[in-house]
């Protein structure tokens, strides 16, 4: 059977970014023909100015949301990062195998640093290493799938590389995972900057869809989405890019293989493609909305779910990470 590893960091708000790019294909797919893990990779919250009790907060909504999105304790294996010491611990290997120069050309870092900079912020050296610990996180576990949106692909790339290179070096040790991106709205846009990724982090809320955003919360912001000048309903991601976001949720929304392209020609105006978005992404978070509160009313049983999942994770990923301790010429305690 199929290893499957992938997670989300708890750095703000869960978005349809999020679940269209991501945790609908574990709901839907990978849960249910491949042995899961789903991780809230908390660990990852840090690399930025973080306030303590909101990466907390925000980590125990991640997790009641991934039960409430329709992931099952007994299909799948979900936990925190930071309850499995494997995950730092197999990172400093990959840090003495990776460069200093593929650290540098990661695009998120690029992206990230310069914002904390232009911020006049300084920015931690684990911004930095991030991708190292990301890639511990899939190969401690033998991941051979990783599911997630294209913003990950390179960091996934990179994950291969270090598994090719370190098994080259010191024999086969780890799987060489690869990437699953869904078929659409692998990049969800921002809906008042659709050239740029809907993002968790994002100050500026107005053109981000929450996945616990209420409906008429939802209907405002996708009825506002900045659309192109012209009138034509086209799938362009170049030329318009609004009109080909809101395509692509729709797609994705109605599922059973809807395509941007087929559905532009069903629509002669922006207010009509808007308002039939608007109402297959409330139909498509209503019911998790609905299940986060029934979590949300017994807590005790998100945290026996992250119990028994990070005691799991830990018996997986120990004789791997063991195993690469060995190789790398580390002899084993007593
Ligand atoms: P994160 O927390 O930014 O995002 C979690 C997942 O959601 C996807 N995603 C999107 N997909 C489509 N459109 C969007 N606008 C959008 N925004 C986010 C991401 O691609 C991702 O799949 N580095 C990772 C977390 C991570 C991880 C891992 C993932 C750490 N270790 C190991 C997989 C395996 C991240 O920052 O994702």
């Amino acid at each position: 059977m199929a290893r499957i590893f992938s997670g989300i960091k708890p750095t703000g708000h869960l978005t349809l970014g999020n679940y269209l790019g991501a945790i609908r294909q574990w709901v839907e797919v990978d849960q249910h023909r491949a042995d899961s893990l789903f991780c809230v990779v908390d660990l990852h919250a840090l690399t930025v100015e973080h306030d303590p009790a909101r990466v907390r907060r925000l980590s125990r909504q991640a997790a009641t949301l991934f039960l409430a999105a329709g992931l099952k304790p007994d299909l799948c294996t979900l936990f925190l990062q930071s309850h499995v010491d494997e995950h730092t611990r197999l990172s400093y290997l990959l840090e003495c195998t990776a460069t200093d120069g593929e650290m540098r050309r990661m695009i998120q870092y690029k992206e990230k640093s310069a914002r904390e900079r232009a911020a006049g912020k300084s920015v931690r050296l684990s911004l930095l290493t991030y991708p190292v610990l990301m890639a511990a996180d899939i190969l401690a576990y033998g991941a051979d799938e990783v599911p997630v949106g294209d913003d990950q692909a390179q960091h996934l790339e990179l994950t291969r590389d270090l598994a090719v290179r370190f098994n080259q070096r010191y024999g086969h040790t780890f799987t060489v995972p690869k990437a699953v991106l869904p078929a659409v709205a692998a990049r969800v846009m921002d809906l008042q900057d659709p050239t740029s990724k809907m993002g968790k982090s994002h100050a500026e809320a107005s053109g981000i869809v929450y996945l616990l955003d209420e409906a008429d919360v939802v209907r405002r912001k996708i009825m506002r989405a900045v659309t192109d000048s012209g009138s034509e309903v086209a799938y362009d991601r170049e030329k318009q890019p609004g009109v080909a976001n809101l395509l692509e949720i729709l797609a994705a929304c109605r599922g059973g293989g809807s395509k941007p392209a087929d559905l532009a020609a069903d629509y002669s105006s922006y207010g009509a493609l808007k308002r039939d978005t608007a109402d297959a992404v409330v139909e498509t978070l209503r019911p998790i909305r609905e299940r986060h509160a029934q979590v949300c009313a017994d807590p005790g049983y998100v945290d026996e779910v992250l119990r028994d999942g990070a005691e799991r994770a830990r018996r997986l990923a120990r004789p791997t990470v063991d195993a690469a301790y060995q190789a790398i010429g580390l002899l084993p305690a007593g």
